[in-house]
């Protein structure tokens, strides 16, 4: 069975101009992916991270078809993305924010029923499915409103029915949660797991590397159009050595003393301390491990491009 999505040594520049002056115009390059490869695997949440305009939305749109590269390939389900754009089209699903693609005085539901009809559904097939999307990301009472009176985080959620309509076995999220409120952001991510144990593979950016940090089993941090570096969160942490920071708190002659220790194996440090403090007859009051975030890990890698 192939990998549900490869992409390999992608490479785009978007020609521009730039105002010079009143009239003028300049012509400028930008490189907005140089050399991105990587695969995603069914059952698997990847989450490409990066910082603003490192290619990431670039690259989600040269994978959903809407872009063509200007070297390099990509498959999903083995199907190129450019030359089977058409078969392509029909195994994705996809969430691009700022989402445009709406009916504004339809209703959500409408929006929905709309869609399911695009993507080859009876009338009847496409209006049950539309009802059960909408309850599924928690907009049954919304139903019959209009698309323009919805708040941002409705839209967000309809864009993700929108996405599961034909019930597509590859999901692109782009920044899925942005705009949501934290409930609903939970909702979402529950529903990501969810949408993964039925096999299915999902693309997922966010700039909330917590977030991140929950849902996607690998990820991979772009910078400057380049992959830089790839892994499970906590292979990333460990490629780059950070430190876990082990904090005992200790009572000396009726004073508070803080025992650190940072360290890349905290169960021994962590008994270290410990029986330094039991030996030294000190009573410890708290014990604090903290892990280093994906966050930090996301700061060292975009640094050490920058130098
Ligand atoms: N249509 C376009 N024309 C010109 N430049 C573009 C176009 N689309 C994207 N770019 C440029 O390509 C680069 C990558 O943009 P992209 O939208 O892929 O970044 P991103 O990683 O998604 O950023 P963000 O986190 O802000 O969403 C940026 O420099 C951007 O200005
Ligand atoms: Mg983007």
């Amino acid at each position: 069975m192939s990998v549900a999505v490869a992409a390999s040594n992608l490479r785009k520049r978007f020609i521009s101009y730039e105002r010079v002056g009143f009239i003028r115009k300049r012509k400028i390059v930008v490189e907005a992916l140089r050399d991105v490869s990587f695969n995603v695997k069914w059952g698997e949440v990847y989450g490409l991270l990066g910082p603003n305009g490192a290619g990431k939305t670039t690259t989600v749109k040269i994978l959903t078809t809407l872009l063509i590269p200007d070297s390099g390939y990509a498959t999903i389900d083995g199907h190129d993305v450019v030359r089977e754009a058409h078969l392509v089209r029909g195994i994705i699903g996809l969430v691009l924010y700022p989402d445009k693609g709406f009916y504004s005085r339809l209703s959500g539901y409408e929006n929905l029923a709309y869609f399911g009809r695009l993507y080859g559904l009876n009338k009847s097939m496409a209006e049950a499915r539309a009802r059960e999307l909408m309850k599924l990301v928690g907009l049954e009472n919304a139903m019959n409103r209009p698309y323009e009176e919805y708040s941002l985080g409705m839209r967000a959620r309809l864009a993700i029915a929108r996405a599961l309509i034909h019930d597509p076995p590859v999901l692109f999220l782009d920044e899925p949660t942005i705009g949501l409120d934290p409930v609903s952001a939970r909702e979402v991510r529950e529903l990501v797991r969810r949408l993964r144990k039925e096999g299915k593979a999902i693309l997922f950016t966010s700039h909330n590397l917590w977030e991140v940090e929950e849902v996607c089993d690998r990820v991979g941090i772009i910078g400057n159009g380049r992959m830089i570096i790839e892994g499970s969160p906590r292979d990333i942490k460990d490629m780059l050595g950070l430190k876990y920071v082990v904090e005992v708190e200790v009572q000396v002659n009726g004073r508070v003393e803080t025992i650190r220790e940072e360290t890349s194996n905290p169960a021994d440090a962590l008994r270290r301390v410990i029986n330094n403090a039991e030996t030294r007859g000190l009573r410890i009051s708290r014990i604090r491990i903290n892990e280093p975030s994906l966050e930090e890990a996301f700061v060292r890698v975009i640094k050490d491009e920058g130098k």
